[in-house]
C-alpha cells in the first residue's frame, strides 16, 4: 500500500489553487437524480469519493460523460433504485441517494451506510423525516427498503439534532414532493446552502436559504431541469493548508477559496497569532514564530469545524502552554491522538475533551491514518518532525484531498509517495 514520506523542517512558500469542495460536490451528485435531463458539473475535485458515488450512478444507469475536473450525469436512464452494500459500504456519503431516488421513483433500496471510524453516524433523522413525508420505510438484510407509492408530502420536519446529511436528503427529497415542505433545525453549511441555490435554480421555490429553517414547494414528481453546477470551493482543504502555512511559521497564499467560508478557523489562527491578506478569493496567511495556544468546541456552522479538529490539534503540539479541545459532534474523533504522541506530542484524553501541552521538538516516526482528517494532521506534524515520516493507509486521504502531495511539493515541502 502507498505511504507518504515525509523530511520535516522546511519552510513553505508560494502558493496553491483550492479545489471544489468534496461535501458540495457529493449532495449536488446525488440531486442529479431528480432531473431526467444531462446536467453539468465542473470544478469538481478529483477524489476517491466522487469517483464512487459518480460510480454508484452509473450502477443505477445513469449516463456519464467525464471531462478534466468536471462531468456530465444523465439520469433519464436510471433502471434501477438499488444502492448495493458494495458501494455504499465504501462510502456512507452514498445515502444521499435516498431522498433523491424516492422523491423521483416513489420507491428505492440503499444499503445502510454503516459506521465508521470516527463515530457510528446513524442514520435515524433521515428515515424520521422521510416517514414523516409518507414514506414507509423497512430496514431488512443491512438495506434501507422506503416506498412511496403516491409520492412524498410536504410536511413540517423539526431535527432533534443537526444533521448535515439528513437536511440535504430531506431538501432532495421535498423539492419533487407534493406542497410546502418546512425543515425546522436545519444544517446551514455552505455546502447546504449551494445545494438549496441549485435547486432553486432548477425551479424549486425555497425560502429561508442559509438559515436554519427552510421552506421548500415541490413540484409534486415533475423532474428539476438543472442549469450548469460549478462546485463551491473547499473550505476544508483551504483550512488544513493555512494550518500547514501557520505550523511551518510559513506566508503562503491559497487561490480559488471564499474566505467568508472560512470565519472560525481563520478566527482561531488570528487567536494564536496569525495574520491575513485577504484578495478577492485569495488568502495569504502571515504567521507568527511562537503561536499562543487556544481553547476549541467543535460545533456546527457557523461554529469551529470539526473536520477542522484534527489539524488544529497537529498545530497545538507547538503552540505556548496547554489547549483544550473538545469534540462535540462525533464520539470517536480523536483516533489521530495515538498517533500524534508517537510523534513525540503530549496530549492527554479525557472523554470528548483532549489536552494538548506545548513540546519544543516533534520525532519523525512511522505512523498510521485512520480516517480522512486525521491523515491531513499527521501530515501537518510530520511537516515540523526533526527526520523522517512515513505515514501509512494513505487511502483515507485520497478520499478527500486532491493531490495533497503535489500541492505541498510545490509549496517547497520535502514529501513523496512510496510504495510499501
Ligand atoms: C457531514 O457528515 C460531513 N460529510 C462530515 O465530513 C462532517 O464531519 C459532518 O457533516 C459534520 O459537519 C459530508 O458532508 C459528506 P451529520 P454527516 O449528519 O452528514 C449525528 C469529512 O471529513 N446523527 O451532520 O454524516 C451523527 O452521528 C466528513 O469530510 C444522528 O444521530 O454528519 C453525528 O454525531 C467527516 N442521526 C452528528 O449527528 C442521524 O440521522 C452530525 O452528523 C444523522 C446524524
Amino acid at each position: 500500500m502507498d505511504y507518504l514520506k515525509i523530511e520535516g523542517g522546511e519552510t513553505l512558500k508560494g502558493s496553491i489553487t483550492i479545489s471544489g469542495a468534496k461535501n458540495a460536490a457529493l449532495p449536488i451528485i446525488a440531486a442529479t437524480i431528480l432531473s431526467d435531463k444531462g446536467v453539468t458539473l465542473t470544478n469538481l475535485p478529483n477524489v476517491i469519493d466522487i469517483k464512487t458515488l459518480i460510480k454508484l450512478l452509473d450502477i443505477l444507469g445513469a449516463k456519464v460523460k467525464y471531462g478534466e475536473k468536471s462531468c456530465i450525469i444523465n439520469n433519464g436512464t436510471i433502471n434501477s433504485t438499488k444502492a448495493v452494500y458494495e458501494i455504499v459500504s465504501q462510502m456512507r456519503a452514498s445515502i444521499l441517494v435516498l431522498g433523491p431516488l424516492l422523491a423521483r421513483f416513489k420507491e428505492c433500496e440503499v444499503s445502510l451506510p454503516g459506521g465508521c471510524a470516527i463515530g457510528q453516524r446513524p442514520i435515524d433523522l433521515h428515515l424520521k423525516a422521510l416517514e414523516a413525508m409518507g414514506a414507509k420505510i423497512e430496514i431488512k438484510g443491512g438495506y434501507v427498503k422506503a416506498e412511496a407509492p403516491n409520492g412524498l408530502v410536504g410536511t413540517k420536519i423539526i431535527f432533534d439534532k443537526i444533521t448535515v446529511g439528513g437536511t440535504e436528503n430531506i431538501i432532495m427529497a421535498a423539492s419533487l414532493a407534493k406542497g410546502t415542505t418546512t425543515i425546522i433545525n436545519a444544517a446551514k453549511e455552505p455546502e447546504i446552502i449551494q445545494l438549496c441555490e441549485i435547486i432553486r435554480d432548477a425551479g424549486v421555490k425555497i425560502d429561508g436559504i442559509g438559515t436554519s429553517e427552510l421552506t421548500i414547494e415541490g413540484t409534486d414528481g415533475k423532474p428539476l431541469k438543472f442549469n450548469e453546477i460549478e462546485i463551491i470551493p473547499d473550505r476544508i482543504e483551504a483550512g488544513t493548508y493555512l494550518c500547514a502555512g501557520a505550523i511551518t511559521n510559513s506566508t503562503i497564499t491559497l487561490h480559488k477559496v471564499n474566505a467568508e467560508h472560512l470565519r472560525a478557523s481563520m478566527n482561531k489562527l488570528e487567536e494564536m497569532g496569525c495574520s491575513f491578506d485577504i484578495d478577492g478569493d485569495s488568502i495569504t496567511i502571515k504567521p507568527v514564530k511562537n503561536l499562543n495556544s487556544v481553547n476549541i468546541v467543535t460545533t456546527e456552522y457557523p461554529g469551529f469545524p470539526t473536520d477542522m479538529q484534527a489539524q488544529f490539534m497537529a498545530l497545538s503540539i507547538i503552540t505556548e502552554g496547554e489547549s483544550l479541545i473538545e469534540e462535540r459532534l462525533f464520539e470517536n474523533r480523536f483516533m489521530h491522538v495515538s498517533e500524534l504522541n508517537r510523534l513525540g506530542a503530549n496530549i492527554w484524553l479525557k472523554g470528548n475533551i483532549a489536552a494538548v501541552h506545548k513540546v519544543e521538538e516533534l520525532y519523525g516516526a512511522d505512523v498510521m491514518a485512520t480516517d480522512l482528517r486525521a491523515s491531513s494532521a499527521l501530515i501537518l506534524a510530520a511537516l515540523v518532525a526533526n527526520g523522517t515520516t512515513n505515514v501509512h493507509r494513505i487511502y483515507h486521504l485520497d478520499r478527500g484531498y486532491e493531490d495533497l502531495e503535489g500541492k505541498l511539493l510545490s509549496l517547497g515541502a520535502k514529501i513523496q509517495r512510496c510504495k510499501a
